[in-house]
């Protein structure tokens, strides 16, 4: 007992000196021209890959694992990277999800979702009248959940990460503090919320401008670089504590909001047992709750499974059809029973079972519609803001990792934090306001997701591990809201099943059903003749922005194979 205690407290300095030692004030040289850069759709590699929404976070993950880092430290810089690069929806004011398949042949996932304030109630969204205010829910200070990227990350560190901590923030203090080019649609970004920024940010930041942004203008953080050199240099408490917890609560404080010194000094990060099933002769290791990401694809695979998919082919009125009823029955379960594990029950036996997720599609009919009315009922609006991020990595030793984290929103809750330069979150209104009152995607919830202190809100997030004989084979995922899960769906049936190319996996227009409202959306490109057909059956559809930014790794005998979806900025890198 006394040595392992000896031995703790010697491992525990160990963590400490990895974690804290010299901090450097003046980072090392940028791996590339943060000032001219390019982005690289798709990379073949012998040893290692990495694929982001951002060219310039790609390449700092690439030169982590240069440098002799593993697959969780490139995650981890590519992370801070992507709050720097890409603030629309990278971030250390939010949270996610990592989904790991390490060399040893485990599988793990860490759960930093974000968390309601102490201070806050069920019904903290609802008018006078109960009406659900969305415009509360979804902007501003009362929008925002207790971050959990920062602590999410170190805890990933903590229990699988190599190198120095220091050495993963290092390149993004650099990139924050000098600057960096912004790309074309990250100008488009800021400008379509410039008019939020000013009116919700309590103090002028960096997002700013008084002429309009531009592709290759320069944005210099030196508030950001500032608040990551404080977590740099004082581990997690350089965020959860000290000055950058002061400047958060004194932000709350000026606009309203209700995150407190002791909201962000309880904030734990949490392993959670993965989503694992089998679909064919694969292994799906994904997400479990608080994300119902993971749940829903077991169910969704679970219903496919009886149905010859290859033989329909891609994209033809049979495939597209069978993928919208699946999808419809699984969203229903969604708003009915999930929530917070920590807060509810959810019958995850029930809902995991073999014979009720057969049961669930018995009653489907080739050639006619179930009406979402006859599932369960709800109407609502999608709209279409939805922000988050992807990112997948594997390394020479073996290691998988997929990360998705988001601030909710595009530029999240559009808060700057006054002094540390990072957005924050409008990840409350992932909670269900009320029973039957849309979120931002749509979806409807129930009790098991009402707002309660300190519980996570449901997610969609679906990072996920595809393993064939047993050894990572895709490493995905995607942001997009309520698409999210549809999107993975769909990109890993295009490849396990229609033989698609990676790139085409990713990039063929995509479709999307979640239950309510009872309509099939699709993005530009989706086959007339399918449309058609389905709507002489009684579909209903409608056609919407570009769905998700999906990434993909593929790891096979011919190599490495890692994609960054046409939608975006996303980029891939490798060696
Ligand atoms: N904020 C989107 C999600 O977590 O599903």
């Amino acid at each position: 007992m006394k040595m392992q205690k000896h031995l703790y407290l010697l491992s525990s300095l160990f963590v400490s000196l990895i974690v804290f030692s010299s901090c450097s004030q003046k980072a090392k040289e940028p791996f590339i021209d943060p000032f001219n850069y390019s982005i690289v759709k798709k990379v073949e590699a012998e040893n290692a890959a990495v694929v982001s929404a951002h060219p310039l976070a790609s390449e700092v993950g690439k030169q982590i694992l240069i440098k002799g880092g593993n697959a969780i430290d490139a995650s981890i810089a590519m992370q801070y990277a992507l709050a720097v690069v890409f603030p629309n929806a990278g971030n250390i004011g939010g949270g996610g999800f990592m989904v790991l398949h390490d060399k040893y042949g485990n599988s793990h996932t860490i759960d930093f979702r974000e968390k309601a304030p102490l201070a806050a109630h069920k019904d903290m969204f609802l008018d006078e009248d109960g009406n659900a205010v969305a415009t509360i829910s979804q902007d501003g200070h009362l929008s925002v959940g207790v971050p959990g990227t920062v602590g999410g990350l170190f805890l990933a560190h903590r229990k699988f990460g190599k190198l120095p901590m220091k050495e993963l923030i290092e390149p993004s203090i650099k990139l924050a503090r000098e600057g960096f080019a912004i790309t074309e649609m990250e100008a488009k970004g800021l400008e379509r919320v410039a008019n939020d920024f000013r009116k919700y940010s309590t103090i002028p930041s960096a997002f700013i401008k008084e002429e309009k942004w531009q592709a290759g203008d320069i944005l210099v953080q030196e508030d950001l670089a500032n608040t990551l050199q404080r977590i740099c240099d004082e581990g997690e408490a350089g965020f959860y504590e000290g000055e950058t917890a002061d400047l958060i609560v004194a932000e709350m404080a000026r606009g309203g909001g209700i995150i407190t010194l002791d909201d962000l000094k309880n904030y734990k990060p949490v392993e959670r047992e993965p989503v694992q099933f089998s679909y064919k002769e694969y292994d799906i290791v994904s997400m479990g709750l608080p994300s119902s990401g993971g749940v829903l694809l077991q169910q969704m695979f679970g219903m496919l499974e009886v149905y010859p998919i290859k033989e329909f082919g891609f994209q033809s009125v049979e495939a597209v059809q069978l993928m919208v009823e699946i999808s419809r029955r699984a969203f229903a379960d969604r708003t009915e029973h999930m929530g917070d594990p920590d807060f509810v029950s959810v019958p995850l036996d029930k809902l995991l079972d073999r014979e009720y997720i057969l049961q669930r599609i018995i009653d489907f009919t080739p050639g006619k519609p179930t009406p979402s009315s006859a599932v369960k009922g709800g109407l609502m609006q999608l709209q279409e803001k939805e922000e988050t991020t992807h990112l997948s990595v594997v390394d020479e030793e073996g290691n998988a990792v997929s990360v998705t984290t988001t601030i909710n929103g595009l530029y999240g809750s559009r808060v700057v934090v006054g002094g540390a330069g990072f957005i924050l979150n409008n990840e409350m209104d992932d909670f269900s306001a009320k029973p039957g009152a849309p979120n931002l995607f749509g979806l409807l919830g129930t009790e098991s997701n009402a707002i309660e202190p300190e519980k996570r809100m449901l997610s969609t997030m679906t990072p996920t591990i595809v393993l064939k004989d047993k050894k990572p084979f895709l490493v995905l995922g995607t942001p997009g809201g309520s698409t999210i899960l549809t999107s993975v769906f769909q990109a890993i049936i295009n490849i396990i099943e229609f033989d698609l190319s990676v790139e085409d996996a990713i990039n063929k227009p995509k479709f999307h059903h979640q239950w309510q409202p009872d309509l099939i959306y699709i993005e530009e490109g989706f086959s007339e003749t399918v449309k058609n057909s389905l709507e002489e059956m009684g579909y209903e559809f409608k056609r919407r922005s570009p769905i998700g930014q999906t990434e993909i790794i593929m790891i096979s005998d011919k190599g490495i194979e890692a994609v960054g979806d046409k939608r975006g900025d996303d980029s891939a890198a490798g060696y």
